[in-house]
């Protein structure tokens, strides 16, 4: 068996205290908690994470059982990652699309999601200038002339005609999504996917009234969000998942970041933000953190962007330090600006740090390669059994994207020990680490 290579967990940047930990008066993890319409019954959410089991937009029944054992694991809320409101809007042709014919499979979903508990988001976006053009056969946008490193070629400058459009493949996703039995939908704001991409001062140089000041670099997200709003009202929530910053020179900067959630919250566009940073364009490790898997992902790309990935992988999969919940002082910057209900994510692995953040005033906490690792740990949170979680954030399962995404490394029981409940899910994702490790 290959050994996956370990990063070194630093120290916790989150400061511990223990008095608020156990004041009776803390808000609690395990008590159900309101976000807008809806009611969560904890307040702990399954961070979007691509699934790759989609097939040519649709669900199938692997994306089905991903989001049903996140569901029997214990989230409140899992979300199903990336539904693009329109075709060329997807990362990957596979990707799902918002096809008005897909009611019945996605319902199908939402269903299984329910039947354990918990309820379900759909992240809903377009890549823009991350979009893969090769792919999906369709042209990426952006708001300036870039090029887009998944198509080989240069995006098209989205006109007014592009985001007209835009604007109203939203509204339709929306109103899919609520009649899928969707409880929210999570509106892409980050990553420099499209909405970021206008937000950030580097990759949007337009002259005109989407580009410049920071009231015309958001005023595509901020129409679409009204739109929305005024579609869907308070049928299901709404949340953004929005860059603090973009991490590089001449990128977003926090205090437009701030601006933008400010905007979003006096004109009640959003009933919640998730808070990210980072660019899928320009450098992806700085929304993970620790050792970038520049190796295992040669293995496992599509054929085509192999020779590219090898050229350029190492530069741009630049290495960050972890730490546990690593956007946590940046996160704080906007609880201190703002009213509305806030989402911590980033490196939230562990119990205490997830009741830190209720302490500190973040309404939900939002993991993903925690419960990669193991889908059932907000399960055992409850029990008592664990106050950690496995995930080493190696970032192997960034590599698993395009073949089912999983932890390869994770076996949260060991040997025969799985609950009976457990049996199918573990024996499969055994399967798969060992086909993926080998
Ligand atoms: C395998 C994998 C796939 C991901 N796919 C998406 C995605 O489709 N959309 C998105 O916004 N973020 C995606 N992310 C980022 C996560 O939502 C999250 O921002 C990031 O992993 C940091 O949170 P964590 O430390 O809890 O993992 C992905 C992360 C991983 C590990």
């Amino acid at each position: 068996m290959a050994t996956p290579s370990v990063c070194e967990c630093k120290t916790q940047q989150v400061a511990e205290d223990p008095e608020s930990l156990t004041n009776p008066d803390s808000p609690k993890l395990f008590e159900s908690a309101d976000l807008g319409p809806v009611t969560l019954r904890n307040r702990f959410i399954k961070a979007a994470t691509f699934e790759g089991v989609s097939r040519n937009g649709h669900v199938t029944d692997e994306l089905i059982e991903f989001h049903r054992e996140m569901a029997s694991g214990g989230v409140g809320m899992t979300t199903v990652a990336y539904m693009a409101v329109l075709p060329e809007g997807r990362t990957h042709r596979d990707c799902l699309v918002a096809y008005t014919s897909s009611v019945p499979e996605l319902r199908r979903l939402t269903d299984a999601v329910h039947s354990e508990g918990a309820l379900v988001s759909a992240q809903v976006g377009h890549a823009g200038p991350v979009a893969n053009a090769s792919s999906n056969g369709g042209k990426a946008l952006a708001p300036s002339r870039w090029f887009n490193p998944l198509g080989f070629r240069f995006a098209k400058i989205a006109d007014s005609t592009d985001i007209a459009e835009v604007i109203a493949a939203y509204v339709r996703t929306a109103q899919l999504c609520r009649e899928s039995g969707f409880d929210a939908i999570e509106v892409h704001v980050g990553h420099n996917y499209l909405f970021s991409s206008f937000l950030s001062p580097q990759l949007n140089r337009r002259q005109d009234s989407y580009g410049g000041s920071i009231e015309n670099r958001a005023r595509i997200t901020l129409d679409t969000l009204r739109a929305v709003r005024a579609a869907v009202g308070n049928d299901l929530a709404i949340t953004a998942k929005l860059n603090m910053v973009d991490g590089y020179r001449g990128g977003l900067k926090i205090e437009d970041s701030i601006q933008v959630a400010k905007w979003m919250q006096d004109e009640q566009l959003v009933d919640a933000i998730e808070l990210t940073a980072g660019s899928s364009l320009m450098n992806p490790m700085f929304y993970f953190k620790g050792d970038p898997p520049v190796k295992q992902f040669i293995k496992t790309l599509p054929w085509y962007l192999r020779p590219g990935f090898a050229l350029v992988g190492k530069k741009f999969l630049k290495a960050y330090p972890y730490n546990e919940a690593y956007f946590y002082e940046m996160a704080k910057q906007f609880r201190s600006a703002l009213d509305l209900p806030l989402i911590l994510m980033g490196g939230v692995s562990n119990l205490d740090t997830a009741q830190q953040a209720l302490v500190d005033g973040f309404e939900f906490v939002a993991m993903g390669r925690a419960l990669l690792y193991d889908p059932f740990i907000i399960e055992s949170y409850r029990q008592g059994s664990a106050t950690e979680s496995g995930c080493i954030h190696c970032n192997l399962c960034m590599t698993t994207i395009y073949s089912g995404t999983h932890c390869p490394i994770s076996d949260p029981w060991p040997g025969d020990q799985v609950p009976q409940k457990y049996h199918a899910s573990m024996s499969n994702r055994r399967d798969k680490s060992r086909n993926l490790l080998h």
